[in-house]
């Protein structure tokens, strides 16, 4: 193996048996050779892959995927049923929660149990313990037996512990979705620290977020197989796409994903040092919008038709691709058709755009003094067609269609559908954008004596 290379795995598998009755186990025990009492369950399925020194790797996939058993033949906690698996280097690892912490143990004596199961001698722990408890931060509870410890508590320490060995690779499963928020940046900031001093990071996260920025490259898996890896923007949209998909399409998605040989973008074959500094917008290969099946809103709702029919509410590229997964930046048409029932005067249409939460972002209704003809006519279609620049930052949407006109009242909506359709922008890692709006923003910063 290369001195580069801190991880390796070829053809890695790992089953574990399964038994439909408790008692077969036991049969099993004194089976003669041939007799299985148990089938196979391939958690992980002829898994290859070289992992850098230095690089931060995230792995996603569903649950039951095997995120979990990859990591624990990494950390030795399992071995392979066949392949091979070389890991070079000194590895810390926060995998289920307090993994490694004897219950009856108070804080203390876990810390000191932890650290040299982790390689440290007695007086290396003793030198860094007061690093350790101010991490963890759970006051005097530190004196007391971890069984009485928050699940809280119990992350802050074991990471406290973790990542103050200074690990060359540090494996990270999930655990961090448990501490609070003030926590979890505290984490975040020391994880980048130690894969700036040259670890190398294994990570899983089911946030898409959190792969995006912190890893250099990202692993899909599914079903116990390795189906895409490359960059983290990527692999994320493909993994999305997975989790999005309606059942029947799951099999189809999952097949597109595993024959494709793109990887994301040009950066893939750049050391992993340089992964990190952000390249010029244009030598970034777009992430491609496309449909997604699985994309659609739940939560319509219709107004009552006052003499009109608002009729299949979609986003197109402007080439006039239907799409619901957008990129950042790019041009699209909302499109929509309105049947009328009865004569209209004055009519305007809208589209609104909103947050899963239901914050109105963006919105936008025609003028009835240019955009429509002053009388539509009973039996009309009025076609529909709003362009708008997608300056919105990754997440999903919804999209509300509304048709007003003139009545005996004043100005009225003659339909409305709110939620009518959804949509997600995908991530893309060179924008600077935080929180809704991508106001494509070009920093500037100059230090001055
Ligand atoms: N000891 C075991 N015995 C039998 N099956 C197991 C064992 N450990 C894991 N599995 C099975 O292997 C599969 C992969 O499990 P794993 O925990 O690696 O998934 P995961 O991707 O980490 O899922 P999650 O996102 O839910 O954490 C699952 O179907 C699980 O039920
Ligand atoms: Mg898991």
């Amino acid at each position: 193996m290369s001195s580069n290379v801190a991880i390796q795995m070829q053809g890695l598998c790992k089953s574990f048996p399964i038994y439909s009755k408790p008692h077969h186990r036991l049969l099993q025990m004194f089976a003669p050779d041939k007799q299985r009492w148990f089938r196979e369950f391939h958690a992980l399925r002829n898994i290859d892959l070289t992992i850098q020194r230095g690089e931060t790797v995230g792995i996603v996939g569903r649950n039951g995927s095997g995120k979990s058993t990859l990591l624990q033949l990494i950390c030795g906690t399992l071995s392979p049923t066949a392949g091979e698996m070389q890991v070079n280097g000194r590895i810390a690892a926060l995998l289920e929660l307090g993994a490694g912490f004897n219950p009856e143990f108070s804080g203390r004596e876990n810390v000191f149990l932890n650290g040299t199961i982790l390689g440290l001698t007695h007086d290396e722990v003793a030198s860094k313990f007061d690093d350790i408890a101010a991490f963890a931060d759970i006051g005097e509870f530190i004196e007391q037996p971890v069984k009485s410890y928050s699940s809280g508590m119990y992350v802050r320490l074991a990471f406290a512990v973790a990542i103050n060995v200074t690990p060359e690779i540090l494996v990270v499963d999930e655990a961090l979705s448990v501490g609070d928020e003030g926590f979890q940046r505290k984490c975040f900031a020391k994880i980048n620290a130690i894969r700036d001093a040259g670890a190398t990071v294994l990570f899983v996260s089911h946030s898409a977020g959190t792969v995006i920025d912190l890893c250099d490259r990202a692993i899909l898996l599914d079903q116990g197989e390795l189906i895409a890896q490359g960059t983290p923007k990527h692999v994320v949209s493909r993994y999305q796409k997975l989790l999005y998909a309606p059942a029947n399409k799951v099999a189809d998605v999952r097949e597109e994903i595993r024959s494709s040989t793109v990887q994301g973008d040009v950066f893939e074959s750049l050391p992993a040092s340089s992964l990190r500094d952000r390249a010029p917008e244009s030598q970034i290969e777009h992430e491609q919008a496309y449909w997604e099946e699985g994309l659609v809103s739940s939560s319509t709702i219709t107004y009552e038709n006052r003499g009109a029919h608002i009729e299949d509410p979609h986003l197109q590229t402007i080439d006039g691709r239907r799409v619901n997964v957008l990129a950042t930046g790019s041009e699209y048409v909302y499109v929509y058709s309105v049947r009328v029932d009865r004569t209209l005067v004055g009519v305007r249409c809208g589209m609104m755009i909103r947050t899963v939460t239901g914050i109105e972002v963006a919105g936008a209704v025609t003028s009835h003094a240019h955009d429509a003809p002053p009388v539509i006519e009973t039996g009309a279609v009025l076609n529909v067609r709003i362009r708008f620049r997608c300056l919105l930052a990754p997440g999903i949407f919804f999209l509300n269609a509304g048709v007003l006109a003139q009545l005996d009242e004043g100005e009225a909506f003659v339909d409305r559908r709110v939620d009518v359709a959804m949509f997600r922008v995908l991530p893309s890692p060179n924008r600077l954008a935080t929180a809704l709006v991508d106001l494509d923003v070009v920093p500037h910063l100059r230090v001055t004596m």
